[in-house]
C-alpha cells in the first residue's frame, strides 16, 4: 500500500505567500472598488532589459533554423553564461571560481530547497529567525527539522538564530554546534548586509566545526556599501560553503527563470566532492535552463546589459529609499532598504504582524508580508519590497502614512 511521506504532514498552513495570495484574493473580491497596491511578495514588475529581450528574440531564431536549433543542452548550463558569470560575477571581484563549479539552474529557490537531496537527514541545521521559509520547509519536507510546536512556531531539531534590533538583525554564533548554516545576505526579509570581517567569522566558525555554510546572495545586486557581493570572497570559503545567485531580481528574471549555485572543488566531505554529487543529483533530475532564456542571461553581462541592470537595480532602491524615508518620517522604527530592496519596519504598538496586515490590507489598501511568517523572531515586524512601481509605492506610503502616520 502507497505510503506517503508523512514529514508533509508536519508543515503548519500553507506556504506564506500562497497564504498572503489567498488573504489578498479574497479581501479583493470582497471589495471590487478597492485599488490594492502589492508591496508584498519580493517580485520585480519592470519589464526584462532591452539587451535580454534582443538576446532572447535572437535565440528564438536560432531555434527556428534546423541548422542552429538546440534540444537538450548541457545539465550544467552553457559554456557561454558559465563563463560569463565565472568572468563577471567572481573575477572581476578578485574571486577565481571556474565555470565547472557553477551549475545553472531555474532559480535560487529550488536549489536552495534542493540542495539538500546532497546532505544526511541528521544533519544539524541552523537557520536564521527571521528566515526566508524555504529554508525551514524544505528541510521539514526532508525530516530534518523534527516537530513543529505551534506554541513557539518552531522545529524542535532546528537550531535557530534570532535575528532582532538588539544584534542589528544579525545572526549570533549558535550554542548548539550546527552541521548545516543557512546565511542570506542581503537579507531576506530584513534587508540587513554583512561586512567583510562578520562573514570572515562565520567562514572560520564553520571551517572550525565542518559545517557547511549554504550562502543565498540573491540580493547581491542591491549592495551599495563596500560588503562582500559572494562568500568566497572571504579567504576559506571555499573549503565550507555554497552559494546561490539569480538572475531573478537583478535583471527581473522572476519570471523568466535561471539562476545559479556555485560549488567550489575544494568543498569535501571526508572525500567526497560535493560537486559531484551536485553534479549526480543535477543531471539525474534536471535537464537544463531553457537555450533561450540562457542566452538572455548571458546578456545580461554585455556593456548594455549591464548598463540596463543597473538601471533597474537603482529604480527599485528608489523604491525602498521612498518607502525607508516615508515610513521614518511617520515614526516608523524602520531598517534596511539601503543594501536591499526590502525595507523592514515595527508595527505599531501593541499590534501583532498579522494585526497589521489586516489592518493595513482594510484601512490604506496596502499589501505587505507579516514578520511573524518568516519565525517566530519576525514578530512585531513587517516587510514592504521596493518592487512595485514608483507611483504606487509613493502612493502606498502616502495612505500608510494618512492611517497610522504620527
Ligand atoms: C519573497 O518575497 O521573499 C520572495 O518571493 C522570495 C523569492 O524570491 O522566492
Amino acid at each position: 500500500m502507497i505510503k506517503i511521506n508523512e514529514n508533509y504532514l508536519k508543515l503548519p498552513g500553507s506556504y506564506l505567500f500562497s497564504a498572503i495570495a489567498k488573504k489578498v484574493n479574497e479581501y479583493s473580491a470582497a471589495h471590487p472598488d478597492k485599488k490594492i497596491i502589492r508591496l508584498g511578495i519580493g517580485d520585480v514588475t519592470r519589464p526584462l532589459p532591452k539587451a535580454v529581450i534582443e538576446a532572447m528574440h535572437k535565440a528564438v531564431d536560432e531555434m527556428a533554423d534546423a541548422a542552429t536549433f538546440r534540444g537538450y543542452g548541457p545539465e550544467q548550463g552553457y559554456d557561454f553564461l558559465r563563463n560569463a558569470i565565472a568572468e563577471n560575477d567572481y573575477k572581476a571581484r578578485g574571486v577565481d571560481i571556474s565555470p565547472e563549479e557553477i551549475f545553472v539552474s531555474d532559480g535560487a529557490k529550488s536549489d536552495c530547497g534542493n540542495i539538500g537531496d546532497i546532505f544526511g537527514v541528521d544533519n544539524v541545521v541552523a537557520v536564521c529567525d527571521p528566515v526566508y521559509p524555504v529554508y525551514v520547509d524544505t528541510n521539514a519536507m526532508a525530516g530534518r527539522a523534527g516537530d513543529y510546536d505551534p506554541k513557539t512556531e518552531t522545529w524542535t531539531n532546528l537550531v535557530y538564530m534570532p535575528c532582532l534590533e538588539e544584534n542589528g538583525f544579525m545572526p549570533q554564533l549558535p550554542e548548539r554546534t550546527p552541521d548545516i548554516i543557512y546565511l542570506c545576505f542581503p537579507n531576506n526579509p530584513s534587508g540587513a548586509a554583512i561586512g567583510y570581517e562578520e562573514l570572515r567569522k562565520w567562514v572560520e566558525y564553520a571551517r572550525a566545526n565542518g559545517a557547511v555554510i549554504l550562502y543565498d546572495a540573491a540580493y547581491e545586486a542591491y549592495i551599495t556599501e563596500n560588503l562582500p557581493h559572494s562568500i568566497f570572497e572571504i579567504e576559506g570559503a571555499k573549503e565550507c560553503a555554497i552559494e546561490f545567485r539569480s538572475f531573478s531580481k537583478n535583471a527581473g528574471f522572476t519570471g523568466t527563470r535561471c539562476a545559479f549555485t556555485v560549488i567550489p572543488k575544494e568543498l569535501k566531505v571526508g572525500d567526497v566532492s560535493v560537486a559531484s554529487l551536485w553534479n549526480r543529483r543535477h543531471t539525474t533530475k534536471f535537464n537544463g535552463v531553457p537555450y533561450i532564456v540562457q542566452r538572455g542571461a548571458e546578456a545580461v553581462y554585455s556593456p548594455e546589459g549591464k548598463a540596463q541592470v543597473r538601471e533597474l537595480v537603482d529604480f527599485y532602491m528608489n523604491n525602498a529609499r521612498v518607502i525607508r524615508e516615508g515610513l521614518a518620517q511617520a515614526g516608523f522604527s524602520v531598517s534596511g532598504g539601503v543594501n536591499s530592496p526590502y525595507v523592514w519596519m515595527k508595527v505599531p504598538e501593541g499590534m501583532t504582524s498579522w494585526d497589521f496586515f489586516d489592518e493595513l490590507l482594510d484601512k490604506a489598501n496596502v499589501v505587505g508580508t507579516p514578520g511573524s511568517g518568516f519565525g517566530p523572531s519576525g514578530e512585531g515586524y513587517f516587510r514592504l519590497t521596493g518592487f512595485g512601481s514608483a507611483e504606487a509605492t509613493v502612493e502606498a506610503i502616502e495612505r500608510i502614512k494618512n492611517v497610522f502616520g504620527k
